[in-house]
């Protein structure tokens, strides 16, 4: 079996999804359950016995540990994180307490787990570390996409703390012989998007008919992946990947945010028609930009192509196609992640913006 953090969350709720339709082997998640995780995501597994769902913090190294005495795992993939950049500007405390010291106390329970295997489990364990291109910092418009030789540069406190997660990660294959993997990726989109992040976000907001709040002037570059991608991407970096090395995993379509809201405004003025008769394209405000907003993030993948034979199979195009359908298609699911705390956290992000 393998156990998950953070499987209550975006990436990982999909990872699950995307695993049992290709395995039966069982999967045991430890998830905090912070707002962003939601029960719900993995229910239909746990219900069906093959995923076992323990609430519990990484940085409890007395739970993990027992959990790995336990279950006896032969990896851990390590999805728990403080996800949201704007929230990290608000509040870094909890980026650096759970990114950076939950990652040392998980990595500290794997190690003392993984000593003690007996050989051959212990020659075929795997830790894989999930982290972000935001370690790579910004780019301008000419530059070369991130390689995994990119120096770090982070620039938020998310991603500096993501960044102290993977130099941990790093120091305890070089130091302890751990065997570990790490994928650094671009931003996901998909189902089971909390809806704090900017597509979510824009497709939920046009349909209430509030703002869709764009950050300056709009310019800002991501390189946008469909989310089952990523996990196909980590399904086989797990299998295939080198010990200690790091693989870059990116969607190839870079893409301006402005741009990405209109997609969005046009898809929905196509599936779901305004009643007045007006395009959902009227909704866009600009609004105050974030501090220290990154200006570009762009993968290379040629690492990962060459060396594991993964490449993404959805366009730009397909991908939101099936995000916005998802989203139109799944009502119960986003009425229970706004909850309170969801609409206090509207009211501090974007109560103050101007
Ligand atoms: P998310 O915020 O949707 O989910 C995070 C999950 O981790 C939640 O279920 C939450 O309850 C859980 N969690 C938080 N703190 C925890 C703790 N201390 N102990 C146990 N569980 C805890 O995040 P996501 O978007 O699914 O991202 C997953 C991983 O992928 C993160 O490590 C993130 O840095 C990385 N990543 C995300 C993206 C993206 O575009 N979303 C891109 C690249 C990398
Ligand atoms: O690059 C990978 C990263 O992608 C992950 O490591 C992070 O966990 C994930 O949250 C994401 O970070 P971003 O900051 O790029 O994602 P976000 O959806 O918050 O914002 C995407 C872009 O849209 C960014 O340039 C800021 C802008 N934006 C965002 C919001 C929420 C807006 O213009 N308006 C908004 O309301």
């Amino acid at each position: 079996m393998i156990l998950i953090t953070g499987a209550a969350g975006f990436i990982g709720g999909n990872f699950v999804h995307h695993w049992f339709e290709r395995s039966e082997e069982p999967i045991v998640v430890l998830d905090k359950l912070t707002y962003a995780g939601n029960p719900q995501t993995i229910a239909a597994h746990v219900g069906a016995g093959r995923c076992t769902l323990v609430q519990g913090d990484i940085g409890d190294r007395a739970l993990v540990s027992q959990l790995l005495q336990t279950h006896q795992p032969r990896a851990v993939l390590h999805f728990a994180a403080e996800s949201h950049v704007d929230r990290s500007i608000h509040g870094p405390g909890e980026f650096i307490q759970t990114n950076m010291v939950g990652t040392f106390e998980l990595l500290e329970a794997v190690r003392s787990y993984w000593g003690a295997m007996a050989a051959e489990a212990k020659a075929a364990f795997r830790f894989l570390h999930v982290s972000t291109d935001e370690v790579y910092g910004s780019l301008s418009e000419t530059d070369p996409a991130f390689s995994e030789t990119t120096p770090y540069a982070p620039n938020s406190p998310y991603s500096a703390s993501k960044a102290g997660s993977d130099h941990l990660v790093r120091a305890y294959h070089h130091t302890y012989g751990l065997p570990t993997l790490t994928t650094n990726c671009s931003n996901n989109y998909g189902p089971y998007h909390f809806p704090e992040k900017l597509i979510p976000l824009m497709i939920l907001n046009a349909l209430d008919g509030k703002p869709l709040p764009v950050y300056g002037d709009g310019q800002n570059i991501r390189d946008w992946l469909y989310v089952r991608d990523h996990c196909e991407a980590i399904r086989q970096v797990l299998a295939k990947g080198r010990l200690g090395e790091v693989y870059n995993v990116g969607g190839k379509n870079e893409i301006k945010n402005l741009d990405v809201v209109q997609v969005i405004c046009r898809k929905l003025d196509a599936l779901r028609p305004k009643a007045d008769g007006t395009q959902y394209e009227a909704q866009i405000t600009f609004v105050t930009d974030r501090p220290g907003h990154d200006r570009r993030y762009a993968i290379d993948p040629t690492k990962i192509e060459r060396e594991i034979g993964w490449t993404p199979a959805e366009t730009f195009e397909s991908g939101i196609d099936k995000t916005v359908r998802w989203y139109l298609e799944n009502t119960q699911w986003i009425d229970a992640v706004r909850t309170g705390a969801y609409r206090d956290w509207v009211n501090q992000n974007y109560g103050a913006r101007a």
